[in-house]
C-alpha cells in the first residue's frame, strides 16, 4: 500500500513562502522517487492574516493541525507587527499546544561551506543540540508589580518540572544511542549559579544516564559551551539543554555551520499521535522578500528532517546528500543574493542531484 502523509504547510511571512515553495518541490520529487505520497494543505497563518483579522492562531486551525502527520513551517514575523505578538501567538503557541517538547537542531558543516572558524572542516563540525522546548523561561510565568512607577518590579520565572526534564532526557539518551557517532552526551547548564533548576537537571541526568552505560555523559556550563563550540566543536556529539540556553547556543551553532541559510530545526512531539513541526530557523528576512534571492536550503533541510521523522529515512538521506552536492559543487556562498543562483535555481539543483 502506498504511504501517504498529510502535511500542513504554513508558508508564513516574508521569504517563508519562497523557501517553502522550493522545499515542497524537493519533497515532491523525493516522494516520487521513493514511492510515497505527500498531501499538502496550506494555512495562511502569519503576520498578514493578523494585520487583516487580528487573529494569530485561531482555535479551529489549531484543532485541525492536530490531525496532520507533520507541519512544515516557513517563517513567522512581520515588520508592521509589534515584536512578541506573532512569536507568542503562533510559534510558541504551536510548540506549547502541540506539546512539542523537543527542539532538535543539527549543527553540521556541509562540504564547500564557509565557516568563520579557522581551520575547521566538516569533520570537526557535526553535532546536534537538543533543546527542551516547552518549559524554562519560555512559560511566561511572572509579572509586573507597580508597573510604570519608579518602584516597578518585573519577575520572569524559569519553570523546570521533573516530568518535563525527564521526558526530554529520555528522548536525548535514545537519540544519542541511535546516532552513529561518539555516543557522547553533554548536558549544558549553569549549575554554579542556577542552583535549583540545574540541580534538578543534573540529578535527573545522572539518574536516566545510569540506564545507558554505553553513553558517556559530560557536563559543561553554558558559557563554557559557547567557548568550546567556537574553539573545539569536534568535542561535541549531542548537547542537551534547557529552553533559553538552547535558543542562544543554537544561533551560535547556525553561524558555525555556515549561517541561517542552512540551519534547520524540528519541534518534535515524539509521543504516540504527537504532531511535530519542521522549520528553517532563519526568520522572515523582510528585506529579501519577493526577490528570489533567499537561500532555500534551510527549508529543504527541514523537509529532510520531516521525512526522517515520518520514517522515510532513505528519502531524507537522499535529500541531505543532494544538498551536500549542491553546497560542495555549486553555490558560491550561502548568503542571500550571493549564492550565484536564484532561490528557484537552488531548489532545481537539489532536485537534479537527487539519487
Ligand atoms: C527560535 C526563535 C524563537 C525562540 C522566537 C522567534 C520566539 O528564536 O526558534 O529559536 O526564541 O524560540
Ligand atoms: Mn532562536
Amino acid at each position: 500500500m502506498a504511504r501517504i502523509y498529510k502535511i500542513a504547510v504554513i508558508p508564513g511571512d516574508g521569504t517563508g513562502p519562497e523557501v517553502i515553495r522550493e522545499g515542497k518541490k524537493v519533497l515532491e520529487a523525493t516522494a516520487g522517487k521513493f514511492g510515497f505520497k505527500l498531501d499538502f494543505i496550506e494555512y495562511d497563518i502569519g503576520g498578514k492574516r493578523y494585520l487583516k483579522t487580528g487573529e494569530t492562531l485561531p482555535d479551529s486551525v489549531l484543532e485541525e493541525l492536530r490531525g496532520f502527520d507533520a507541519i512544515y513551517l516557513g517563517a513567522i514575523g512581520h515588520p508592521d507587527v509589534k515584536p512578541g505578538i506573532l512569536e507568542q501567538g503562533i510559534l510558541l503557541n504551536l510548540r506549547f499546544s502541540l506539546d512539542q517538547y523537543i527542539n532538535l537542531r543539527p549543527i553540521k558543516l556541509y562540504p564547500g561551506v564557509w565557516t568563520p572558524l579557522k581551520n575547521k572542516t566538516p569533520e570537526d563540525i557535526d553535532f546536534v543540540v537538543v533543546r527542551e522546548n516547552t518549559e524554562g523561561l519560555y512559560c511566561a510565568s511572572g509579572g509586573f508589580l507597580k508597573k510604570g512607577t519608579k518602584d516597578e518590579v518585573a519577575i520572569q520565572e524559569s519553570i523546570n518540572t521533573r516530568k518535563g526534564i525527564e521526558r526530554c532526557l529520555r528522548y536525548v539518551f535514545e537519540y544519542t544511542q541511535k546516532r552513529n557517532k561518539d555516543k557522547k552526551l553533554t548536558l549544558c547548564g549553569k549549575t554554579n549559579v542556577l542552583t535549583y533548576a540545574f540541580d534538578l537537571w543534573m540529578r535527573v541526568f545522572e539518574e536516566v544516564g545510569s540506564e545507558y552505560p554505553g553513553i558517556s555523559c559530560d557536563y559543561a556550563h553554558v558559557d563554557a559551551t559557547c567557548m568550546w563550540m567556537v574553539k573545539n566543536p569536534e568535542w561535541f556529539d549531542v548537547i542537551v539543554t534547557d529552553n533559553m540556553f538552547g535558543d542562544i547556543i543554537t544561533d551560535l551553532g547556525a553561524m558555525i555551520q555556515g549561517g541561517m541559510g542552512i540551519a534547520a530545526g524540528g519541534n518534535i512531539n515524539p509521543d504516540e499521535g504527537g504532531v511535530s513541526m519542521f522549520e528553517p530557523i532563519g526568520g522572515s528576512a523582510p528585506k529579501y522578500t519577493g526577490k528570489n534571492v533567499i537561500n532555500p536550503l534551510a527549508a529543504i533541510c527541514a523537509g529532510s528532517m520531516m521525512l526522517e521523522f515520518l520514517g522515510e529515512k532513505e528519502a531524507a538521506d537522499a535529500i541531505e546528500a543532494s544538498v551536500m552536492q549542491v553546497t560542495g559543487e555549486k553555490l558560491k556562498s550561502l548568503s542571500a543574493g550571493k549564492m550565484g543562483y536564484s532561490t528557484t535555481e537552488v531548489g532545481d539543483l537539489v532536485v537534479k542531484f537527487l539519487k
